[in-house]
C-alpha cells in the first residue's frame, strides 16, 4: 500500500438529531483509542457540527461534513460555506456522493467547483465516484469512472491535490448489502490510480488515498483492506452504530 495511512470515514447521511449525534460521538471516542495507526473521520448532519467537534476534540477522530456550497456567503439559502464548516471544527468534506448526484442534480462541474473551494479553505476533499448497476452491465465502469475523475478535477495543478481523499462507492453496493468483490474494488481501485498518475503523474498517484464505499461491515473490512490500492472505507449503514463502527476502524487488530 506505499506509505498511504489508511483512514477509515463514517458519512451518517441524514441520521440522527443533535443529542443522538452527541451521544453516538461519545460512545465512539471510548470504543476508539487514540492508538489506531488509522486516521479516523465521521460526517455528522451540518446541525450537529459543532456539538460533535467539542465532543471529539482532541481525540484521533476527526470531523467531516457531507456537503458544501463553493461560494465564500451570501445569498444563497440553505446552502453551507467552506468557512462555516471550517468554523464548526471540520478537516474534510465529502463531495460528490452518489446521492447528491441522483437525487440533488449534481454533476461533475459542481464536484469540481467544490473540490477547489474546500481546498482553497484547508478542507481535505473526499470526492466520491462510482457507477450505477446498469452502467457496470453496460461495460461503462471505467469510462464513467474515467470522466468523473477527470472533469471533478479538471484545472488542477499536482500541488493543489496533495491532500485529496478519492472514494469509490459503486452506486450498486450502497445501501443494498451487496458489496463489490475484494478482486472488482481492487481492479477499480487501480485504474483509478492509473488514470490519475496519467493526468498529474505517478508521485502523486502512489500518494492519494482511494477508499472504498458500499456495504463496508466488519466482516469483509479486512479482506478489503488486504488488497493493495484500497487505503480505507468511506462506511455509511455500518458507522451508525459505535460498536459495529469502531470494529471496522480496529480492523488492524483482526490481521
Ligand atoms: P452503506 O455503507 O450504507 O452501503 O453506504 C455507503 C455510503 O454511501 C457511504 O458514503
Amino acid at each position: 500500500m506505499d506509505n498511504r495511512r489508511p483512514l477509515i470515514a463514517g458519512n451518517w447521511k441524514m441520521f440522527k438529531t443533535c443529542s443522538e449525534a452527541v451521544e453516538t460521538a461519545k460512545h465512539l471516542v471510548k470504543l476508539v483509542s487514540t492508538s489506531v495507526d488509522v486516521d479516523v473521520m465521521i460526517a455528522p448532519p451540518f446541525t450537529a457540527l459543532a456539538q460533535v467537534s467539542d465532543v471529539v476534540k482532541g481525540t484521533c477522530i476527526s470531523l467531516g461534513a457531507q456537503n458544501l456550497y463553493w461560494e465564500a456567503e451570501g445569498a444563497y439559502t440553505g446552502e453551507i460555506s467552506p468557512s462555516m464548516l471550517v468554523s464548526a471544527g471540520c478537516r474534510y468534506v465529502i463531495i460528490g456522493h452518489s446521492e447528491r448526484r441522483q437525487y440533488f442534480g449534481e454533476t461533475d462541474e459542481s464536484v469540481n467547483k467544490k473540490v477547489k473551494s474546500s481546498i482553497n479553505n484547508s478542507l481535505i476533499p473526499v470526492m466520491c465516484v462510482g457507477e450505477s448497476e446498469k452502467e457496470r452491465e453496460l461495460n461503462e465502469t471505467f469510462s464513467v469512472l474515467d470522466k468523473q475523475v477527470k472533469n471533478g478535477l479538471e484545472g488542477f495543478s499536482h500541488d493543489d491535490l496533495k491532500t485529496l481523499v478519492i472514494a469509490y462507492e459503486p452506486v450498486w453496493a450502497i445501501g443494498t448489502g451487496k458489496t463489490a468483490t475484494t478482486d472488482q474494488a481492487q481492479e477499480v481501485h487501480k485504474f483509478l490510480r492509473t488514470t490519475l498518475e496519467i493526468n498529474f503523474g505517478n508521485m502523486l498517484a502512489k500518494s492519494i488515498r482511494i477508499l472504498y464505499g458500499g456495504s463496508v461491515k466488519p466482516n469483509n473490512i479486512v479482506e478489503l483492506m488486504s488488497m493493495s490500492d484500497v487505503d480505507g472505507a468511506l462506511v455509511g449503514g455500518a458507522s451508525l452504530d459505535p460498536e459495529t463502527f469502531s470494529k471496522i476502524v480496529q480492523f488492524q487488530n483482526r490481521t
